[in-house]
């Protein structure tokens, strides 16, 4: 109870005055919402001004061309949040009498609503006790409340939308919601945050601890590369093939592999055959054919490889020197040994 008393007592002597707080209307409230997602008041304040002269009830949305709620967000970006807009504005005119939904469940079944809008526009407009959180959330009860677990992660999430819903005040929700909304974007700041003037001095945890410019943590999420992979296995008339051991350093090293070019996209056949790698295997002429018709995807911690396996049957290949009968005692990484299964038992 503290918390909130402290967080609304310092709302109400330092909230923003912006147009949509003046009113309660769903309609309203819920256009703020999605502008200002990845977007910053200043940049939407007028965003919402033009959109609420040009279109004042979600019947006016409903009725303009697709094209026309385009032209008005440019400069936005994001447009999906424009699409969805005008999808949802249609189904609330035409199908629920200009009615918005009134409660969080109903809300979130809207399309391009998620749990932030929805808990926001159940707070705001029909006192409906859900929290929100967003960045600015995040960065406050982790300071406050000294959370190092990351904002980012699924842990992360629920456990600071059950922290928010347990403080939130629930005879004011919209307030509590917006008022910590404002204190984060306002007070307890990303960069230099205000704690000579905090509210919150003599009980903040990253204060004490001199943690705030830590928190919130962030998983660093890795970027995941894409690698399209073309095995050759290749079948010779006295039913050889090539298996090489994979030198250097890796994942897959000391472990055998067919011949591998690897190439920027998924190929077909036309264009495995123009490659030079290919033509340099073979001189005279094969038959070629791709066993698997869908890319297999291997997925490693940082990469993702798109597989394909090739069968070219050959006439007899002086580098082709494992019998295939021996194949299986080879050591092979387990996308080829799934494979050899696949083509052993089909043949
Ligand atoms: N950011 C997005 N919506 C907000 C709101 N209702 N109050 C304060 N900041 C916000």
């Amino acid at each position: 109870m503290k918390f909130s008393n402290t967080l609304i007592y310092w709302y109400l002597q330092n909230n923003r005055e912006l147009p949509w707080r003046k009113s309660k209307n769903p309609y309203f409230i819920w256009l703020s919402e999605i502008m200002l997602q990845q977007t910053r008041v200043a940049q939407g304040l007028s965003y919402y001004l033009k959109f609420t002269t040009t279109f004042p009830t979600v019947f006016d949305l409903a009725k303009a061309d697709e094209s026309t709620v385009l032209k008005m967000w440019q400069g936005l970006g994001y447009y999906s949040r424009a699409r969805n807009l005008h999808y949802s504005a249609k189904l609330i005119a035409n199908e629920l009498n200009g009615e918005f939904p009134s409660t969080y469940k109903d809300i979130i079944k809207l399309k391009g609503i998620g749990d932030y809008t929805a808990s926001a526009i159940a707070s705001i407009c029909f006192n409906e006790p859900t929290a929100v959180v967003d960045g600015n959330v995040y960065r406050v009860l982790s300071r406050y409340f000294g959370i190092n677990t990351p904002i980012n992660s699924s842990k992360g999430i629920k456990e600071f939308k059950t922290l928010a819903q347990s403080l939130i005040d629930t005879l004011q929700p919209g307030t509590f919601n917006q008022a910590i909304m404002d204190f984060g974007a306002l007070h307890c700041k990303p960069q230099n945050p205000l704690c000579e003037t905090c509210p919150f001095s003599d009980s903040c945890i990253a204060l004490e601890k001199k943690l705030t410019k830590e928190l919130p943590v962030k998983e660093k999420k890795i970027k995941i590369r894409k690698r399209y992979f073309n095995f050759i296995v290749i079948k010779t008339d006295n039913n050889k093939t090539i298996l090489s051991e994979r030198k250097g350093k890796g994942i897959w090293q000391g472990l055998y592999q067919f011949p591998l070019i690897e190439s920027d996209k998924t190929i077909n056949k036309e264009e495995l055959i123009s490659l030079e790698d290919f033509n340099n295997l073979f001189k005279t002429e094969t038959t070629i054919t791709l066993f698997n018709e869908k890319e297999i995807v291997h997925k490693l911690s940082h990469q993702h490889l798109y597989t394909q396996f090739w069968i070219i049957e050959h006439k007899n290949l002086a580098e082709a020197t494992i019998n295939w009968i021996e194949i299986e005692k080879y050591p092979v990484p387990i996308l080829i040994a799934n494979f050899l299964e696949a083509y052993l038992n089909k043949k």
